[in-house]
């Protein structure tokens, strides 16, 4: 296969008209920072086909996107075949226009109805998640064969059940980690379903990684950057390929068939932390003086992709960036992270990782969950007054870039 130049988006962000699922409810108790709603947002639910010209004209051969389960199965048990047709159209779309399919099978949000049986902390949330997929996965198996069951688990866990920012606003520790427990089970039972379907798929999650560095040269720094790396960036991943579910306190739990039950590691990144030892938070974030920061105020580290994929090397197995872009509303910054983040790739390769493709975040602007419109990410810019898209100098690099190959 080819090495895969593309984008990324997910359903909620970017189709519109999703009213139906638990960030809708989140958007209706007004915790989205700008008051913006996710409708119609960049109505690429109806426009996907202009927008497949959009990913050829970036000289593109690769594509991630979600779908919805809420779309899919809006009643506890009940399916809408004709949004599932909704997708497979989308799948041969792509297929006509020669573009490979990244598809995320959950990418944040859940139905209401699961919601409001507890969602993510529900025990039967894998269940649910297995019947779900179960339902979907014979229909699109034709048209892909790169699937990434969950996007960024560990995410969930931290921002709805420690942080309590996201749906359903929770801070509750020990919530938080039967969440990521339950998606640890929920990805285990898509894995088997897909695996069982189609024997030469790919199947992984897509991970969120961060660079995590003392903020001193002071012994508790040290320890402190080195628990949150291995809490954030490895744990997850240790469960899915060492079979074992290693509990904050108390014996290991391992899980025979988990072992392995990833076929390629899917990664996010995006930036890099300082971080100090604090007696009651554990730690805090300190950004560097000198620090470049994105819109979003991360900071601004490119090369940092160098970095954390040579920390995945020892796992030995093949690697997707999934996820990697910038909020830069002024496209001053963008060109430059892509040729630096493109650089770290080869690099990478150069030293031995085995990176098969590159999706940058996003390809165009869109529904960026508590900051609404705010950070724009987009490859194209997106007038929401108007929905024309235009694309931004950068695109150009980018286009130049895929072009020119890894
Ligand atoms: C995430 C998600 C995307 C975000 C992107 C920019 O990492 O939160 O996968 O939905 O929009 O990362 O923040």
């Amino acid at each position: 296969m080819d090495f895969l130049w593309g984008t990324a988006t997910s359903s909620h962000q970017v189709e519109g008209g999703n009213f139906n699922n638990d960030w809708w409810l989140w958007e209706k108790l007004g915790k989205i920072k700008t008051g913006d709603s996710s409708h119609p947002s960049c109505d690429h639910y109806h426009l996907y086909k202009k927008d497949f010209k959009l990913i050829k004209f970036l000289n593109n051969n690769s594509y991630r996107f979600s779908i919805e389960w809420s779309r899919i199965e809006p009643k506890d048990g009940e399916f809408d075949e004709n949004e599932i047709q909704h997708y497979v159209d989308m799948l041969k779309e792509l297929k006509k226009e020669n573009i490979e399919p990244v598809l995320t099978l959950h990418h944040f949000t859940i139905p209401i109805w699961l919601y409001e049986k507890g969602g993510f902390l529900n025990e039967d949330f894998p269940q649910y998640f297995k019947r779900f997929v179960k339902k979907v996965v014979p229909y699109f198996k034709d048209y892909t064969k790169i699937w990434i069951t969950i996007n960024e688990p560990v995410v969930i866990s931290v921002l709805a059940y420690i942080f309590g920012w996201w749906p359903p606003g929770e801070k509750n520790i020990k919530k938080a980690y039967k969440v990521a427990r339950n998606l640890i089970f929920s990805h285990l039972e898509a894995y088997k379903i897909i695996k069982e379907e189609q024997k030469d798929s790919l199947v992984s999650i897509a991970h969120n990684m961060e660079l995590f560095y003392p903020s001193k040269n002071f012994f508790l720094d040290k320890i402190v950057a080195n628990y949150i790396t291995n809490l954030y960036n490895f744990k997850f991943l240790d469960a899915l390929i060492e079979g074992i579910i290693k509990r904050p306190f108390g014996n290991n739990e391992f899980i025979s068939d988990l072992k392995n039950s990833i076929d390629f590691i899917g990664v996010n990144y995006y930036t890099r932390a300082f971080v100090e030892f604090h007696p009651f938070k554990i730690f805090n974030e300190r950004k560097k003086k000198d620090a470049i920061l994105t819109d979003f105020g991360y900071e601004y580290y490119p090369e940092g992709i160098y970095e954390i994929l040579l920390s995945l090397k020892k796992y030995n197995r093949k690697i997707l960036i999934t996820e990697n872009g910038i909020a830069d509303r002024e496209d001053k910054l963008r060109s430059d992270f892509l040729r630096k983040s493109i650089e770290g790739v080869k690099k990478a390769i150069h030293n031995g990782v085995e990176v098969f493709g590159y999706m940058y975040w996003s390809l165009m602007d869109n529904f960026e969950w508590i900051e609404g419109y705010s950070m724009k990410f987009g490859l194209y810019e997106v007038d929401f007054k108007t929905l024309e898209r235009k694309p931004r100098k950068s695109a150009f690099v980018y286009k130049e870039l895929c072009e020119k190959g890894i």
